[in-house]
């Protein structure tokens, strides 16, 4: 059988599922989106990612394409038809499609795409190894809270990475303090041993992953603190850490080829990527 993906309403042919030209998502990046991880079929912290939607979708102004609980029934329903069992569903919501125009079209009806896709299932070994990563201007807009479509700034930091032999890219913003990577959160460990991740304002997306991790921490009694960090501080930082549906944990072993501490995935991370481990059964 033929993967499918759901386009407003119709299970199609992965292959041949289309929108509209004059899509909003596509001309304007007026869209938002989640990626929600599957582990055995089952969606990761579904909750936490519908309420991110919902957020997203109330900021932006656009209205939900159909109830939320019919969403959810749609992304499992495609999850079950594809038989994926490890991978992730992705969701995307644009304002509709209308005849282009910046303001938004008075009678256009939000489009709803959803597709699915394998990957390799959770590995701790995978997620225990270290990877390196390069610092790179933040010079993305200012409501980072909020999941558009609009990637470019994060595809072309990632692009850069690549090209440099690292793993991603970790953002700096003007006032020299790391937001997050591209398309995950950043973590570190400082000398006294304290977890440090950036609050979650407008400046970053608000991870279900750095959630979910931050329920661990707590659990575990493991100190933290959430506020910016400075380069500087990563750079001499302890352990280093980012975290994303699709990455899990990854130890950060290098900064700019510059090793953190000694270079290899530190105690805390190792501890934390074996509760992640434990949170869903995968040990
Ligand atoms: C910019 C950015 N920050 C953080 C994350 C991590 O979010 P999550 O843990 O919900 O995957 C993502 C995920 O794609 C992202 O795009």
């Amino acid at each position: 059988m033929p993967r499918l993906a759901y386009v407003n309403g119709r299970y199609l042919p992965h292959g041949g599922a289309r929108v509209h030209v004059e899509d909003r998502g596509y001309q304007f990046a007026d869209a938002v989106y989640e990626v929600i991880a599957l582990r055995g079929g089952r969606q990761v912290e579904p909750e936490r990612h519908f309420g991110r939607l919902d957020r997203s979708l109330r900021e932006l102004r656009i209205d939900w394409p159909v109830p939320r609980h019919v969403m959810r029934f749609v992304a499992e329903t495609l999850v079950r038809r594809n038989g994926v069992r490890d991978g992730y569903v992705y969701i995307q919501v644009s304002r509709g499609v209308a005849p282009r125009d910046h303001a938004f079209p008075a009678a256009a009806r939000p489009s709803l795409v959803m597709t699915t896709r394998r990957t390799r299932p959770f590995d701790a070994g995978v997620a225990g190894r270290g990877v390196g990563i390069v610092l790179r201007p933040d010079i993305r807009w200012k409501r980072r809270d909020l999941k558009t479509v609009g990637l470019l700034p994060n595809v072309m930091a990632k692009q850069d990475a690549l090209d440099a032999g690292a793993f991603d890219a970790w953002l700096v913003d003007d006032a020299g303090t790391i937001t997050e990577g591209t398309a995950s959160n950043a973590w570190i460990v400082t000398g006294p041993g304290v977890l440090v991740t950036r609050t979650a304002d407008a400046d970053i997306l608000n991870g279900v992953t750095r959630l979910g991790v931050l329920d661990l921490v707590r659990e575990a009694g493991l100190r933290f603190e959430e506020r910016p960090f400075t380069v500087d501080e990563a750079k001499r930082a302890r352990e280093a850490f980012l975290t994303s549906s699709t990455n899990w944990i990854r130890p950060v072993v290098a900064i700019d080829g510059d090793p953190v501490g000694d270079g290899e995935p530190g105690p805390l991370v190792r501890r934390l990527v074996a509760a992640y481990a434990e949170s869903f059964g995968a040990v």
